[in-house]
């Protein structure tokens, strides 16, 4: 069995008054598009043809995947016509699901349940039942026996048909071969001047073909976006579902309702997560690790027995077993620390290796640096990477002593054992075990006056 997918994704999304494509806003950092593709992927398709419009090239553009099929509707005439804009892509597929682009928590289990209904060539619908189905096509079953009969969309509904609470989510598996004529038998004399996609049904029904639903497992899974209301509570629900997934793993979250997940997170034993942290990209962290408050992580490993106190903000680095980072730390790309790393407040590091062992606890910034075993870098400390035009490095050895407020120019290099007293500018390298000083000597003149301020008249 061949499973193509077609996402509708060609509307345009005026409710969220945006220049940005409705199918482009980010739920959990990934578009909307991006979780029904996700989705899809999920399924084991074979095919997956998204059919877009408004804004033009900017769907497809925002999408790196190669194998995705992208189906340009001009002109929005219905999602019966958007569907059909797609077949000539699904032209050897034998089952057709169809998804919506701006529906982006439906999952893969209850897509494989609908599936399942459609097995033996039946036409298969997800329908729901809500309190409130006002603007949905509702479903007609037969009075007698219950069977599907149609779809009749709210504009053309009577009175009692908009009395029924159970819907068209929109969602529906079809055989190919079937799907292609049905679409092709399409007409647009309805109260829209469109071509009904929910049309099928009744054609279906026509010709004795089976017509099955199911429901999913709840609301949120067919809820679409329209506005920046429903995008919020969609995104609320990712995060519950989120933190729920990790607090089964074993992962302890402070208050789930104040954490966020924008990406992956793999996680040992004995994870515990304060409130008002984000992490996003891939992150992983190892067994017995803390995190503090109001603390972002992205794109980064942390080593097992680590501890991140409050408002750090961690990015594209590494942190090794045994690490004490923060609070108000700054890990920026390409930091690298090795284990027993202890870096404190108001520190910034870039680009820099900090092998085991080593400390810079207070005020510091370490740029295009690589720092040896059992350093102190103390308080105050800059390397000056930067000459305005290009960057250059630090290199310090093992065992060095360097203290407060101490600018190392790079290019410099200290050697291993050195000690840098307070207060230098360091512009040469310093040799293995030596002391370096730069500062004025101290003078103490005694009776000093200080300079008063001058009368203004
Ligand atoms: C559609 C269904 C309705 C169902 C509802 C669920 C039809 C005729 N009606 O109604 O039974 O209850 O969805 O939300 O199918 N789209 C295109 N090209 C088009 C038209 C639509 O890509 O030419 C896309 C839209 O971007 C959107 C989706 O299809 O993502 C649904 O279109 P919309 O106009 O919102 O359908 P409804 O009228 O709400
Ligand atoms: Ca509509």
């Amino acid at each position: 069995m061949k499973l193509g997918v077609v996402i509708l994704a060609a509307g345009q999304g005026t409710r969220m008054k945006s220049d940005l494509p409705k199918v482009l806003h980010p739920l959990a950092d990934r578009p909307l598009l991006g979780h029904v593709i996700a989705t899809a992927r999920q399924l084991e398709a074979a095919r997956i043809a998204v059919v877009y419009g408004h804004g033009g090239d900017r769907v497809p553009r925002a999408f790196a995947d190669s194998d995705l099929i992208w189906v340009e509707q001009a002109e929005q005439l219905g999602t019966g016509h958007a569907v059909q804009q797609a077949m000539p892509a699904m032209s050897d597929m034998d089952q057709v699901l169809v998804l919506y682009g701006d529906v982006p928590l439906t999952s893969a289990e209850t897509l494989r349940g609908l599936m399942g209904a459609a097995e033996g060539g039946s036409l298969a619908l997800l329908t729901v039942d809500l309190d409130d189905p006002h603007g949905y096509g509702r479903i007609i079953r037969d009075d007698a026996d219950g069977r599907v009969l149609r779809i009749v969309e709210q504009k053309d509904a009577s009175a009692a048909e908009l009395a029924i609470r159970e819907i068209n989510t929109g969602i529906l598996v079809a055989s190919r071969e079937r799907l292609d004529s049905w679409l092709g038998a399409l007409e647009n004399t309805n109260a829209q001047g469109e071509y009904y996609l929910t049309d099928i049904v009744a054609m279906a029904v026509a010709e004795g073909v089976s017509v099955q639903s199911t429901q999913p497992g709840d609301r949120f899974e067919v809820m679409g976006v329209n506005d920046r209301r429903q995008l919020s509570q969609l995104e609320r629900r990712y995060q519950y579902l989120a933190a729920d997934r990790l607090m089964r793993q074993g992962v302890a979250l402070r208050d789930p309702a104040r954490f966020d997940l924008r990406g992956t997170l793999t996680a040992g034993q004995d994870v515990e997560i304060d409130v008002n942290v984000l992490i996003e990209g891939d992150v992983r962290l190892g067994s017995n690790v803390r995190i503090g408050p109001n603390t972002v992580i992205r794109n980064s490993r942390i080593g097992d027995d680590v501890e991140i106190f409050a408002n750090c903000v961690i990015e594209d680095a590494q942190v090794g077993d045994g690490g004490r980072i923060g609070p108000f730390s700054r890990l920026r790309p390409q930091t690298e620390l090795a284990d027993q790393v202890h870096v404190g407040n108001f520190v910034e590091i870039k680009k820099s290796t900090v092998a085991h062992g080593s400390k810079i606890n207070h005020l510091a910034y370490v740029g295009d640096t690589s720092i040896g075993k059992a350093v102190n870098i103390g308080a105050g400390t800059i390397t000056c990477n930067y000459d305005g035009a290009n960057k250059f490095r630090t290199v310090i050895g093992d065992d060095v002593f360097i203290g407060s407020d101490t600018q190392l120019v790079a290019p410099v290099e200290v050697g291993a054992g050195a000690t840098v007293g307070a207060g230098s500018t360091i512009t040469r390298d310093v040799p293995e075990n030596a002391l370096a000083l730069s500062r004025v000597k101290q003078a103490n003149i005694g009776g000093w006056e200080r300079p008063r301020k001058k009368r203004q008249e």
